[in-house]
C-alpha cells in the first residue's frame, strides 16, 4: 500500500487500459472523427478541471512537471524569489531551481504547511511567488497566505500533489492560487503510477502552460499545427494509457477519501486525550484527505524514544521530505559548475542555506511521528510511520500499542 490510491486499483482500471491498447491510440492526439480515438486525456483534464472548480487543466508526466509548467505559465524566471516551506518535497525546490530562480525557504507552524507569519518576513523586492504546499493532505493557511500574496502583489502557487481531494472552507485546494498542480504517483490519493495535472482559471496561464508541456504548441487535441507557438516548450505529454488509469481512479477519489477520513476518525477519538501527546493543527478538519494522523510528543528525547519503540522515526529524519537533510539544496549543487540560478548576474544577492536556518521547523518535525492512515513508505526514507491498514480492528491495535509506549515514555502525567 504505498498511497490510497494504489489499495483501490482494480478491474475498473484494467478495463481501461484493454480499452486505449485495442483504440490503437496511446498519445493524447487522434482524430475527432474516428470514434475510435478515446481522448482519455483531454477527458481527464475537463473532469479534473471541473471537480477543482476552475476552467483549465493540463495533465502532464508528473506533479514535477506540473510545478515546472506551472512556474513557466506564469512567468517565474531568473531574478525571481520563490519562497517555499522548508518541509516538502524536493520537487517543490528544484522546479524552481529549474525554472531558474531561487527558492527561499521558510519556517512550517504546527499546521506542518508554511507559517505565514515568516512568509511575509522574507517578502523581498525580488519575490514573484509563494509556493503554498499543502504537507500530508491538509490544507495551507490559504487565507492568509493569499492576503499576503495579494499585499505584496506576489503569485500563489499551490503544490497540491499530496491533497488531491482535499478542500479548504469547502472549496477545492488547487482553486485558490493562480495555478494549482497535482501528482499521480504511486503515494497519492488517485495513481496512475506516474502522471500530473495543472489546473487554473486564467485562459493566458492555461495556454502558456499547454506550450511549456508541448513543443510550445496550443491547445488542441489533433497534434497538428494550430497558430503560432509563443516560446520554445518541451515534452511532458501525459499518455492516454495514463489517462485511462487516472480517469478510473478519478471515479474513486471521493470513496478513497470518505475511507481514509473514516479510519483517522477511529484513530484520532483512540488516542484523544493521551497525556504527552498533541496532534498536528489541521486548518480545516472537514476538508482535510487524511492520510496521515500526525503527533508531537513533548520533546525530541521522548519522541524519538516513542518512534524507537514504534519501529519508525521522527519526521525530521524524513530523508525526502526535509530541508536540512537535502544536501543537494543546501550546497547549491547544480548539474553544470556555472551554478545558476544561484550564482547568477541576475541574482546576485546569494540567499544562503543552512542546517539549522529553520529553528521553529527543525524543533516541530524533531517532535513530530506520523501515524499513517493511507501511505506508507516500507524503507522509511519519508519517515511515513507506522502504517494503519483501513480495518478498524487495526486501528484499535496501533493506539492501544502507541497508549502504551506514550505511556512508558512520557510517563502518563504530563501534557504538551
Ligand atoms: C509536495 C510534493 N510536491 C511535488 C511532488 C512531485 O510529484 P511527482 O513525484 O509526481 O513528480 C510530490 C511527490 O511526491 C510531492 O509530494
Amino acid at each position: 500500500m504505498p498511497g490510497p490510491g494504489m489499495e483501490w486499483i482494480g478491474e475498473e482500471e484494467k478495463k481501461a487500459v484493454l480499452e486505449v491498447v485495442e483504440s490503437g491510440y496511446l498519445g493524447r492526439y487522434g482524430p475527432e472523427d474516428d470514434p475510435k480515438f478515446l481522448a482519455k486525456v483531454y477527458q481527464l483534464e475537463q473532469e479534473f478541471a471541473r471537480r477543482c472548480g476552475v476552467r483549465h487543466a493540463v495533465a502532464v508526466n508528473s506533479g514535477t512537471s506540473a510545478l515546472l509548467a506551472a512556474l513557466a505559465a506564469l512567468g517565474v524566471g531568473p531574478g525571481d524569489e520563490v519562497i517555499v516551506p522548508g518541509y516538502t518535497f524536493i520537487a517543490s525546490m528544484s522546479a524552481v531551481v529549474f525554472s531558474r530562480a531561487v527558492p527561499v525557504l521558510a519556517e512550517v507552524d504546527k499546521t506542518l504547511n508554511l507559517d505565514p507569519r515568516d512568509v511575509e518576513s522574507k517578502v523581498t523586492s525580488r519575490t514573484k511567488a509563494i509556493l503554498a504546499v499543502h504537507m500530508l493532505g491538509n490544507p495551507a493557511r490559504l487565507e492568509e497566505l493569499k492576503a499576503i500574496a495579494d499585499r505584496h502583489g506576489l503569485l500563489l502557487v499551490e503544490d497540491c500533489c499530496q491533497a488531491a481531494g482535499a478542500t479548504y472552507r469547502g472549496k477545492p485546494v488547487g482553486s485558490f492560487g493562480a495555478v494549482g498542480c497535482f501528482s499521480f504517483n504511486i503515494y497519492k490519493t488517485i495513481t496512475a503510477g506516474d502522471g500530473g495535472m495543472m489546473v487554473t482559471d486564467d485562459e493566458e496561464t492555461y495556454r502558456r502552460a499547454f506550450a511549456f508541456h508541448d513543443q510550445g504548441h496550443s491547445p488542441h487535441r489533433k497534434g497538428v499545427e494550430v497558430g503560432r507557438r509563443p516560446f520554445i516548450g518541451l515534452d511532458f505529454r501525459m499518455t492516454e494509457l495514463t489517462a485511462a488509469v487516472a480517469l478510473a481512479q478519478l471515479a474513486k477519489m471521493d470513496r478513497i477519501v470518505a475511507r481514509l477520513r473514516e479510519t483517522k476518525r477511529a484513530l484520532k477519538s483512540a488516542l484523544a486525550g493521551l497525556p504527552g501527546v498533541e496532534f498536528r493543527e489541521i486548518t480545516d478538519p472537514d476538508g482535510e484527505i487524511a492520510t496521515l494522523l500526525t503527533i508531537f510528543l513533548p520533546d525530541e528525547a521522548s519522541a524519538r524514544a516513542v518512534a524507537a519503540d514504534l519501529g519508525t522515526k521522527v519526521v525530521a529524519d524524513s530523508g525526502w521530505h526535509v530541508y536540512s537533510n537535502m544536501e543537494h539544496i543546501l550546497e547549491k549543487r547544480t548539474a553544470t559548475p556555472q551554478g545558476c540560478p544561484f550564482n547568477c548576474s541576475s541574482h546576485p544577492t546569494s540567499v544562503k542555506y543552512r542546517k539549522g536556518m529553520l529553528p521553529q521547523t527543525d524543533a516541530l518535525l524533531s517532535r513530530a511521528i506520523n501515524l499513517s492512515v493511507g501511505v506508507s513508505d516500507p524503507g522509511l526514507g519519508s519517515a511515513f510511520g507506522v502504517t494503519i491498514h483501513s480495518d478498524r480492528g487495526e486501528v484499535e491495535r496501533v493506539a492501544a500499542r502507541m497508549r502504551e509506549v506514550v505511556t512508558r515514555v512520557v510517563g502518563g502525567g504530563r501534557d504538551c
